[in-house]
């Protein structure tokens, strides 16, 4: 899902990393792709003028969502895809979804009453914001249930579901992620597009397309662009990757299999083609790989 940011207040990066990835995984749920949303991240003042504005409401509040489309009674985007027609932005080639206005003084105050990560209650704000955009809403009892149940399979597939600590993303979504990250390729010369979905331990996921160049050799596989999106972005432990391809299995090149071993050692490599999977861990494809704790190992004792 394509996010036109706007954030008049600082906020930590984790948290658009995190915002983008339930975005994402609300297209793969939904079943539905090539989705536009306007996300403006502001403080209490700001956000209590808008919904004074536009709902009449002198106080601020968590979150406020301007849906574009106008949906008749019980009429849902993932079972009503037709309407999406009507929000075609030609120019972008994207389906534009409406607006939603997020507080991030309300995102730390709630994250501290439900005693979990503000990147977290920010994702949930987010996910609970685009279902109205797509005609969910809570006036009533059923409502509600099909809102809450909607917002749970989005959360519970990127691993933040109420089961909490112990679940995590599917590898069925890090895949489709994967696949995703493959439309970006940008390979006019070996014309091999390669997507890679990278899983960092706190739960944040990077993807990565291959970069290629006309200088042949300055190519930048996907695996690395994910890897040096996530390390630059600060993490530094990760648990699976999940590479995808067209017509052949894409196992990591040797180069790639290095830079990720100096990370996680015990990395699972998860790779898709066509309608083919495989895994194997890092240590498999790469025995005796040589990372920090060998090269410490080997500085022991020495003095130059
Ligand atoms: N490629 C990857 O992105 N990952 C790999 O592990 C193997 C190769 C890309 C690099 C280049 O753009 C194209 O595939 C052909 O080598």
């Amino acid at each position: 899902m394509r996010i036109n940011w706007s954030c008049s207040h600082t906020v930590d990066s984790t948290w658009l990393q995190v915002m983008q990835n339930v975005a994402d995984a609300t297209e793969i749920v939904c079943g539905l792709s090539s989705l536009l949303i306007g996300l403006q991240i502001c403080g209490d003042e700001e956000i209590r003028v808008l919904n004074r504005n536009f709902r009449n409401l002198d106080r601020a509040t968590d979150v406020l969502s301007f849906p574009l489309i106008q949906y008749g009674p019980g009429k849902m985007l993932p079972d009503h895809p037709e309407y999406l027609k009507s929000v075609y932005d030609d120019e972008e080639g994207l389906y534009c979804l409406g607006d939603v206005i997020i507080s991030a003084d309300h995102v730390r105050q709630q994250a501290l009453e439900y005693g979990h990560p503000e990147e977290r209650e920010a994702a949930y704000l987010l996910v609970h914001a685009i279902c109205h955009l797509m005609g969910y809403d809570h006036m009533n009892e059923t409502e509600k249930k099909k809102m809450r149940m909607m917002e749970e399979k989005i959360l519970e597939s990127v691993g933040m579901g109420q089961s909490g600590e112990t679940s995590t993303i599917t590898d069925e979504t890090l895949m489709e992620l994967a696949r995703r990250a493959m439309e970006h390729s940008y390979s006019p010369y070996s014309r091999f597009r390669v997507g890679a979905a990278l899983l960092s331990t706190d739960g944040r996921i990077f993807q990565g397309c291959n970069v290629e160049n006309a200088s042949l050799g300055i190519t930048c596989c996907a695996e690395r662009t994910a890897l040096f999106k996530a390390v630059s972005e600060g993490a530094r432990s990760f648990s699976a990757i999940a590479i995808a391809s067209v017509g052949t299995a894409p196992w990591p090149c040797g180069v790639c299999r290095h830079a990720l071993y100096e990370f996680a050692p015990d990395l699972r490599v998860i790779v898709t083609w066509d309608q083919q999977k495989a895994e194997m861990s890092l240590k498999e494809l790469l025995p005796h790989g040589f990372g920090p704790d060998e090269l410490a190992r080997g500085q022991k004792g020495t003095d130059r």
